[in-house]
C-alpha cells in the first residue's frame, strides 16, 4: 500500500503516540478494504458518543485517546448524544449514566470535536461541496452527502472517523472511487410520494430489495419547505434497512444526470407494497426530527401537525434539533405547546440512542422510518410510523 512521506512519518510516531495509533487503525482498515493509498479528507463526522451504545469500554477508550493527547486536524463534528442528559429526563436515569454522558461530550470537545455539532445534521454546520472526500460515520448522513450533495464518504465506524479525524485521512475506497458511484438498478416508483411518512416508507421499502446502487426515479408532491425532510427520512429510511451509502434520485442528487441507466434492470414499486408499514393513527407521543431537524422545518411540521394532533391521540411531542438551531429556535418564537399539547425540544441528543425503557414514554408514533425502524431494537419502546406528516 502507497503511504505518503508524511503518512510513513506519522505511522512511525514522529508526530505522537496519538496519530502513530490513528494511523495504524486507518492503514490497518485500508489494507483490510484492499486500498492501495489514503486520501486526505476535508470534515470527519464521529458516531458512537451515547454511553448507552459504547458503555464502560468506550468511554475508557476515549480516555485513553485523550492521555495520548489526541486532537483532530480537521473540522470534526460529532452525533447527538443520549437523553439522559436533557433536564426533562435526567431524573429517569442513574446519577452515573448522566455524569459519564458529559464526559463523553468533554473527551470530543478536548480533542477539539465541534461542541456546538452533536446532530446528525453535520451538514447543516459546514455543507460539503461537490466531490469534497469526508470519513463520516453517521448512517443517515452518509447517504444524504453522497447522494444529495456529490460529497464523498463511505459508511465510516465511530472508531474510524475518530482516527481519520486524528490523522485527516482515510481510505481511498469505495465510494471515494468513481466507478464505485454508478447506479447498478433503475426502481420506478409507481405513486406519488406526498408525504414524509410515505418518503419514509419508500425508503424502508427500497433499503430491503436493492441489491446495489438503486437509480430513484419518482414524483415527489410535497410542499417545497417540507421537501428536504422528506428526502432526509427516505435516504436515512434506505440506509436502516440496507447497508447503502448512496441513492441516485433522478432530478434532485447532483450526479444522477450523468449517469447511463439504459441497460440496467429496472424494478417497479406498487403502492400497495409500502402501505402497510404506514399506520393511520396511533396514540402516545409523536417523535419529529430524525434525522435532526432545524428552525424553518419545525415551523413547518408544526404548522402541518397542529390540526391532526387531537384525532391522531397525541399525547406530547419530542423533536429532536441540533444545538446549533437553539439560537434560530428563538428568533422564529417556536412554541413550547400548540393546542394544548405540550413539545419538548431535544438538542444535542436522540432518543433512539437511548434507552427508554425508564422514562415512561409509552408507544411513540414517527412519520420518519429510521426512527421506527430502530425504536425497538434499540430503546426498548414500541413504534409506530404514521401518516400525521
Ligand atoms: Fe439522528 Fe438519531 Fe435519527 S442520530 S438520524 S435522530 S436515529
Amino acid at each position: 500500500m502507497y503511504l505518503t512521506k508524511w503518512e510513513e512519518k506519522a505511522l512511525q510516531g514522529e508526530f505522537g503516540e496519538a496519530v502513530q495509533l490513528a494511523m495504524s487503525v486507518i492503514v490497518k482498515v485500508c489494507k483490510a478494504l484492499k486500498g492501495v493509498r489514503l486520501i486526505e479528507i476535508t470534515h470527519a463526522h464521529v458516531s458512537g458518543i451515547s454511553y448507552f451504545n459504547i458503555g464502560e469500554e468506550g468511554l475508557q477508550l476515549l480516555e485513553d485517546i485523550v492521555n495520548k493527547n489526541a486532537k483532530v486536524c480537521v473540522y470534526t463534528t460529532a452525533n447527538p448524544a443520549s437523553i439522559a442528559i436533557v433536564e426533562e429526563f435526567k431524573a429517569r436515569y442513574s446519577n452515573e449514566i448522566v455524569v459519564k454522558q458529559l464526559r463523553i461530550l468533554e473527551l470530543l470537545v478536548t480533542m477539539g470535536i465541534d461542541g456546538r455539532s452533536f446532530t446528525c445534521t453535520p451538514y447543516k454546520l459546514r455543507m460539503p461541496k461537490l466531490g469534497e472526500h469526508l470519513a463520516w460515520a453517521e448512517s443517515s448522513a452518509v447517504i444524504y452527502a453522497n447522494s444529495i450533495l456529490g460529497a464523498r464518504t463511505n459508511r465510516e465506524g465511530g472508531i474510524t472517523a475518530l482516527m481519520a479525524a486524528i490523522t485527516g485521512r482515510t481510505c481511498f475506497s469505495g465510494m471515494h472511487l468513481d466507478e464505485e458511484r454508478s447506479p447498478t438498478e433503475v426502481i420506478e416508483v409507481g405513486f406519488p410520494v406526498d408525504s414524509v411518512a410515505l418518503a419514509s416508507a419508500l425508503g424502508l421499502y427500497i433499503g430491503r430489495i436493492t441489491r446495489g446502487i438503486p437509480y430513484i426515479k419518482m414524483k415527489l408532491k410535497i410542499r417545497s419547505n417540507l421537501l428536504n425532510v422528506a428526502l432526509k427520512s427516505m435516504l436515512s429510511s434506505i440506509a436502516s434497512t440496507s447497508s447503502l451509502s448512496l441513492a441516485l434520485i433522478e432530478n434532485i442528487s447532483p450526479e444522477a444526470g450523468k449517469a447511463d441507466v439504459k441497460s440496467l434492470d429496472r424494478i417497479s414499486i406498487d403502492y400497495r407494497e409500502v402501505r402497510d408499514l404506514i399506520e393511520s393513527r396511533c396514540a402516545g407521543s409523536l417523535l419529529l426530527g430524525c434525522p435532526h431537524v432545524d428552525a424553518e422545518e419545525i415551523k413547518e411540521l408544526l404548522s402541518e401537525v397542529e390540526p391532526k394532533l387531537r384525532s391522531y391521540g397525541i399525547e406530547r411531542i419530542y423533536i429532536a434539533v441540533p444545538i446549533s438551531e437553539v439560537e434560530n429556535m428563538q428568533k422564529f418564537y417556536l412554541p413550547k405547546e400548540v393546542r394544548g399539547i405540550e413539545i419538548i425540544y431535544l438538542p444535542g441528543v436522540c432518543p433512539i440512542v437511548s434507552d427508554l425503557r425508564t422514562t415512561g414514554i409509552g408507544i411513540i408514533s414517527t412519520p420518519h422510518g429510521k426512527a421506527f425502524h430502530y425504536l425497538p431494537r434499540i430503546s426498548g419502546v414500541q413504534a409506530c410510523l404514521t401518516n400525521i406528516v
